[in-house]
């Protein structure tokens, strides 16, 4: 969640967008309806998600699970750097929200990459391994509710391949991380994934800034 990059002033903002983006029309129109939508603001930046489409593109990334749907922006962003016979797994807790997403995937023509999962995003991941599909996902974008974090590290790194990325979104909070007088549960959870993620040696990691804080690990082999 964050339809900009926060560190950014307008100005810089402004030109970052008029200058970078790529979106295609169906991506225009959902980025724009969302600027009406009450919960708009939860949409992940347009610069964040070409970047990972950008990422996906480079690992010839074909099998994607994302965690926090919403109506579809950066699931669709994703899909679009899909090759035919990719697959996103969508996992969304809020079946109206997957509804209004799938009417957009429909509109870009890649709803037959994206299969949808409804339910609590730990249950839809924990199938995931039951049904046999452990370390086989190049790629899996985190952007759901904050003390679920931990939960989704630890089975997306079981259902990851080696090689693997694993995303997560808002690791800045607005800010909030790097102040120690905000103690809201979400903050201190995401501080404690800031460290759990920077000591964890069974990945590669970076935080970047962009969008609201984008930290990325890589699954390595030992
Ligand atoms: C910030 S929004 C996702 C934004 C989306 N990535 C985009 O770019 O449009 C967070 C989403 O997480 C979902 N969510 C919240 N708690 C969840 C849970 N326990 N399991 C799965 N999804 C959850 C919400 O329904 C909401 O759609």
């Amino acid at each position: 969640m964050s339809r900009r990059s926060n560190q950014l002033d307008e100005l810089l903002q402004d030109w970052l967008h008029a200058n970078s983006l790529r979106k295609t029309e169906v991506q225009r129109q959902l980025r724009d309806a969302m600027d009406e939508h009450p919960d708009g603001g939860m949409q992940t930046s347009p610069e964040q998600v070409q970047f990972m489409g950008l990422m996906l593109k480079a690992m010839n990334a074909k099998q994607v699970i994302e965690v926090g749907v919403f109506t579809g922006y950066s699931a669709l962003g994703m899909a679009l750097a899909l090759p035919k016979e990719g697959k996103l797994i969508a996992c969304d807790i809020s079946e109206p929200f997957m509804s209004q997403a799938r009417v957009w995937w429909q509109k870009a023509g890649v709803d037959h990459l994206i299969e949808e999962r409804i339910g609590p995003g730990a249950d839809s991941l924990r199938a995931l391994i039951t049904e046999g599909h452990t370390g086989t996902f190049d790629f899996m974008y985190v952007d759901a509710d904050k003390t679920g974090y931990p939960d989704y590290y630890e089975l997306g790194l079981q259902l990851l391949r080696v090689g693997g990325i694993i995303a997560f979104d808002n690791m800045f909070r607005g800010g909030d991380v790097a102040d120690e007088t905000v103690t809201d549960e979400n903050t201190v959870a995401t501080r404690a994934l800031a460290s759990k993620l920077l000591h964890d040696h069974r990945i590669e990691y970076s935080l970047i800034p962009i969008g609201d804080g984008l930290g990325i690990g890589m699954k390595r082999d030992d």
